[in-house]
C-alpha cells in the first residue's frame, strides 16, 4: 500500500528544483460559475479554496514565495456589484486567515497602488501585515489593484524623488530597489489559469526571465496536484539566461 494515497500518481517534485518564487494569475473564476449557472461571484468565492490548498503546498514544497494576482488595476472597470463583492471578499480573508498565517509562520506582503481602498480595508491590511511581518517561512504577496505599468512608474517617481541628481541618467540597478517585489527574487515559474495565455499587466519588470506555464484549467479547479504539474513542467525547462545550453553545462 502507498504510504501516501492519492487520486492518481504524481511526478516526484521534490527530487528536483523547486522554484524558490512563484507568481499566480488566479484566473477564470467568472467562467467557472457560469458554467453551473451560479452568479460570478460564487467563483471567487470558491478560488479562495484553491489559494488556500496552494498556500499549503507551497509551505510543504519549500517554495520561499508566493505571489498571487488578485485584483488588477483595470478590474476597477468590472460591473460596480462585482468590484464591490471583491473588496468585501478580501477584507473578510484578510480578517479570517490572518490567524492561520501566524501559526504557519507566513508573512504577507499586499502590493499595489492602494490609494482606491476604503481605509476599513487599509486599515485591515496595515494589521494583517504588522502581525504577520516577523514571521519566517512562506512570504505570501498578494497583489491588490497592482499593475505592471503603475509598478515602474511609481518606482521612478521614488527614485527621482529620493536622488533627483539621477534625473539625466540612472541605470536599471537604480529603479530596482523601488519596485513593489523589491523584497523578493523575482518570480522562476509563472502559472496563468483559466486559459488565456496572456500577462494582462502583471508583473512586467519581474516576468523578464520567468518560466511561463499556462493552464486551461480555471482557478476554483486549481489547487495542489494541478501546481505539482506546473513545478513538474519547471524541472524540465533550461533557464539560460541570454547563454547557450554549453555554458551552463561547463558551469555545473
Ligand atoms: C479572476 O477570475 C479573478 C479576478 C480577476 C478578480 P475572473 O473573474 O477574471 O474570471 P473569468 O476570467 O471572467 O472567468
Ligand atoms: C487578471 O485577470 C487579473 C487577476 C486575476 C486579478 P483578468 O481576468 O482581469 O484579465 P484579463 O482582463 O482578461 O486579461
Ligand atoms: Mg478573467
Amino acid at each position: 500500500m502507498a504510504l501516501f494515497s492519492r487520486e492518481r500518481e504524481e511526478p516526484n517534485i521534490l527530487n528536483g528544483k523547486i522554484p524558490r518564487h512563484i507568481a499566480v494569475i488566479m484566473d477564470g473564476n467568472g467562467r467557472w460559475a457560469k458554467q453551473r449557472l451560479m452568479p460570478r461571484v460564487f467563483g471567487h468565492k470558491k478560488g479562495v479554496d484553491s489559494l488556500r490548498e496552494v498556500i499549503t503546498a507551497c509551505k510543504d514544497w519549500g517554495v520561499q514565495y508566493l505571489t498571487v494576482f488578485a485584483f488588477s488595476s483595470e478590474n476597477w472597470r468590472r460591473p460596480a456589484d462585482e468590484v464591490t463583492f471583491l473588496m468585501g471578499l478580501f477584507l473578510q480573508v484578510l480578517q479570517s486567515e490572518v490567524e492561520r498565517m501566524c501559526r504557519n509562520n507566513i508573512q504577507l506582503k499586499i502590493i499595489g497602488n492602494r490609494s482606491h481602498f476604503s481605509t476599513e480595508l487599509l486599515a485591515m491590511i496595515a494589521d494583517a501585515e504588522e502581525k504577520t511581518a516577523a514571521n519566517t517561512g512562506l512570504v505570501l504577496t498578494i497583489a491588490a489593484d497592482y499593475g505592471g505599468h503603475w509598478d515602474i512608474v511609481q518606482a521612478t517617481q521614488q527614485l527621482l524623488k529620493a536622488q533627483p541628481e539621477l534625473i539625466s541618467s540612472f541605470s536599471e540597478a537604480d529603479i530596482q530597489p523601488y519596485l513593489a517585489m523589491a523584497y523578493a527574487p523575482d518570480p522562476d515559474l509563472f502559472i496563468r489559469t483559466g486559459g488565456e495565455q496572456r500577462i494582462s499587466n502583471f508583473l512586467l519588470w519581474q516576468l523578464a526571465y520567468t518560466e511561463l506555464y499556462f493552464t486551461d484549467l480555471p482557478w476554483p479547479d486549481f489547487g495542489r496536484t494541478p501546481l505539482n504539474d506546473a513545478i513538474a513542467w519547471f524541472q524540465g525547462r533550461e533557464r539560460r539566461f541570454g547563454r547557450i545550453s554549453e555554458q551552463l553545462d561547463s558551469a555545473k
